[in-house]
C-alpha cells in the first residue's frame, strides 16, 4: 500500500491574479498530416455538411471548447502562398509542401477556414508567411481578408462569395523564424526588422490588429533570451505579443521529470516576461508585451524524427500521437500553468486540434473520438472562466532528476462568473495518492460540491479506434466536509476538476 500524503490550499475570492483571457483556450489547425484533410474537412464523409466539414468532428470541437484557432501553420506557413487556397477549387494548384515533405492540394484555404471558424464559433488567428515571402504578400492577404471592398484584393474576396470582410484581428508574423528547420530561417536582427516593418504596414490597412512576433522556437534553443531581446528591441512598439512554443515528452524513461514538465513551462514564461520587460524598461516604454503561448502540448517528437516518411503524398498520417492517461495528467498540469500565469500569458494555442498531436482523432470515412487529453482541455475551457485566484499551497514534494524536488500538488482556483469556484488540481506523484484539503473558511456558502477525476491504474492506458472510451474522467465520491475544510482524495497521477457551487 502506497504512503498516503496530505496537501492543503487556501484562497479568497477577493484576491485575484487576473481575468481569464478569452484567447487562453485557443487551438491550432495546420496544413499538416490529416489535421485539415480527413480531419476537419472531408467532403465525402457521411457526416459532412455542405461546406465539406465533418459534423461528427464539429460536434467534438464544440464539446472541447476552443475559443480561437491558429491557421495555417506552423512550419507550413513559411512556404505557403495564400492565393493558392482561394477561388474556384478546380483552379487551385497542387504544390510541394517543403515543411512536411507532402503534396498540398489547396482544396481547403482561407475562405473554408473562415467558414469553419464561424461554424464552431471561434476567433481566427492567422499567420503570414515571412519565410519565402514578406511585406507585400502579408499586406495583400490582409487587404483580401479585412478590407470591405473597392480594391483589387478585397473585390477578389467578394468575387469568391465573401461579401463581408473577415475582420481577422489576431495575426502571427511568421512562425519559429529562428529554427534551422524553418523555410527562410532568419537571424534575430533580420527577423526583428521584418516583423517591425510588416506590423507597422499592416496597421496602416487596419488599426485594430493584435500582432504576435515570433519568440524562439523553444526554451531549449541556444539563442533563447537573446532572440527575444533583439526581436523586441526592433519591434517593441509595433507588436502586442511575443510567442512561446513548448512540447514535452518523457526523456529516457524519466517519468517523474515528465510529470513535472510544467516546471519548465513556468521557467519559460518567467524568462520571456523578464526579457520583454527588460527591453520595455530600456526603451522607457509604458507598454507591456504579453505572451502568446501559441504552441503547447505533449508531443513524442523523437518518434517522429526517428521514423521514415513517404515523400510528396497527400495528407498522410503524420504526428498521430496516441495519448495515455499519464500524458493527459501532464497536459492538465500545463493548462494549470497557463491559467496561473494568465496575467501575462494572454493567448495560447493547444497544438493541434485534430489528428496531429491532437485531442480529437478521426478515421477517413470512419468515426471520430476523444483522446485522453481531450478531457482536461474541455473541463478547463468550460469551468476555467472568470478570475484566477491567488492560491496559497502547502504540499509534499517528490524528487525529479530534472527539476529537483517538486510539489506533488499543482493547482489553480478560478472564481467563475456565476459565483461558483473551480479548482483544477493535479497530483503529479506517480505513486502516492494525496488528500487535498481546501480551507473553506473564506468561501461563500456552497451546496454543491463535486470532483471529476481522470486517472488510470495503467498509466499507459489510451483511447483508440478499437476502444475509444477506455479513459475518461469519473465522478470522485471521496469528498468530505468537516470543520470548514473540504477534503478530497486525489489518486496518484490524476487530473481533478473540483466544483464548489
Ligand atoms: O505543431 C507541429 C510543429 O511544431 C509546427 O508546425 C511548428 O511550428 C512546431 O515546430
Amino acid at each position: 500500500m502506497a504512503d498516503h500524503q496530505r496537501a492543503r490550499i487556501e484562497f479568497d475570492p477577493r484576491f485575484t491574479v487576473a481575468d481569464v483571457p478569452e484567447r487562453l483556450f485557443g487551438s491550432f489547425v495546420e496544413h499538416l498530416g490529416r489535421c485539415v484533410y480527413t480531419g476537419i474537412y472531408e467532403p465525402d464523409h457521411a457526416s459532412a455538411n455542405e461546406d465539406g466539414l465533418r459534423q461528427d468532428v464539429l460536434d467534438l470541437i464544440r464539446e472541447l471548447g476552443p475559443t480561437m484557432i491558429r491557421y495555417p501553420g506552423g512550419n507550413f506557413v513559411s512556404g505557403y502562398r495564400w492565393e493558392d487556397g482561394v477561388g474556384p477549387k478546380e483552379d487551385r494548384p497542387r504544390r510541394l509542401d517543403l515543411a512536411w515533405g507532402v503534396t498540398e492540394t489547396n482544396q481547403f484555404g482561407l475562405g473554408e477556414f473562415m467558414k469553419f471558424c464561424r461554424t464552431v464559433g471561434v476567433e481566427p488567428n492567422m499567420a503570414v508567411n515571412l519565410g519565402t515571402r514578406g511585406l507585400q504578400e502579408a499586406l495583400d492577404l490582409l487587404e483580401y481578408a479585412n478590407h470591405p471592398g473597392g480594391t483589387y484584393w478585397s473585390d477578389l474576396r467578394r468575387s469568391h462569395g465573401d461579401e463581408e470582410p473577415y475582420g481577422i484581428k489576431l495575426w502571427c508574423l511568421g512562425n519559429e523564424m529562428d529554427g534551422p528547420w524553418q523555410i527562410g530561417q532568419r537571424t534575430a536582427t533580420e527577423y526583428g526588422r521584418i516583423a517591425d516593418q510588416v506590423a507597422r504596414s499592416m496597421r496602416m490597412i487596419d488599426d485594430k490588429l493584435d500582432l504576435v512576433a515570433c519568440g524562439s522556437s523553444s526554451r531549449g534553443m541556444p539563442q533563447f533570451g537573446a532572440w527575444e531581446a533583439e526581436v523586441l528591441t526592433q519591434s517593441y512598439e509595433s507588436v502586442d505579443y511575443i510567442s512561446a512554443h513548448a512540447y514535452y515528452q518523457p526523456e529516457g524513461g524519466d517519468f517523474a521529470s515528465f510529470m513535472a514538465s510544467a516546471q519548465d513551462m513556468e521557467l519559460f514564461i518567467d524568462g520571456v516576461i523578464a526579457t520583454a520587460d527588460a527591453v520595455g524598461a530600456k526603451l522607457k516604454s509604458d507598454k507591456k508585451i504579453n505572451i502568446s503561448f501559441d504552441e503547447w502540448n505533449v508531443w513524442y517528437q523523437h518518434a517522429w524524427h526517428e521514423a521514415e516518411h513517404a515523400k510528396w503524398v497527400e495528407a498522410p498520417r503524420q504526428l498521430e500521437d496516441v495519448y495515455s492517461a499519464m500524458d493527459a495528467v501532464v497536459f492538465g498540469s500545463l493548462l494549470i500553468t497557463l491559467l496561473r500565469r494568465c496575467d501575462r500569458v494572454t493567448a495560447a494555442c493547444l497544438a493541434q486540434l485534430v489528428n496531429v498531436i491532437a485531442p480529437i482523432m478521426t478515421e477517413p470515412g470512419g468515426p471520430a473520438w476523444r483522446q485522453t487529453t481531450f478531457f482536461p482541455f474541455a473541463e478547463a475551457s468550460k469551468f476555467g472562466r472568470g478570475k484566477v485566484l491567488r492560491v496559497n499551497a502547502d504540499a509534499p514534494a517528490f524528487h525529479t532528476e530534472r527539476f529537483g524536488d517538486v510539489a506533488a500538488l499543482h493547482s489553480v482556483a478560478v472564481a467563475n462568473e456565476d459565483g461558483s469556484i473551480t479548482v483544477f488540481a493535479v497530483n503529479r506523484n506517480l505513486e502516492h495518492p494525496l488528500t487535498l484539503e481546501i480551507d473553506a473558511a473564506s468561501l461563500p456558502t456552497f451546496s454543491d460540491l463535486t470532483c471529476s477525476t481522470l486517472t488510470d491504474e495503467d498509466p499507459n492506458a489510451k483511447n483508440t479506434l478499437e476502444n475509444p472510451t477506455r479513459v475518461a474522467p469519473k465522478a470522485n465520491e471521496d469528498i468530505t466536509v468537516k470543520d470548514g475544510v473540504i477534503a478530497i482524495e486525489l489518486p496518484a497521477m490524476s487530473w481533478n476538476t473540483i466544483r464548489i457551487a
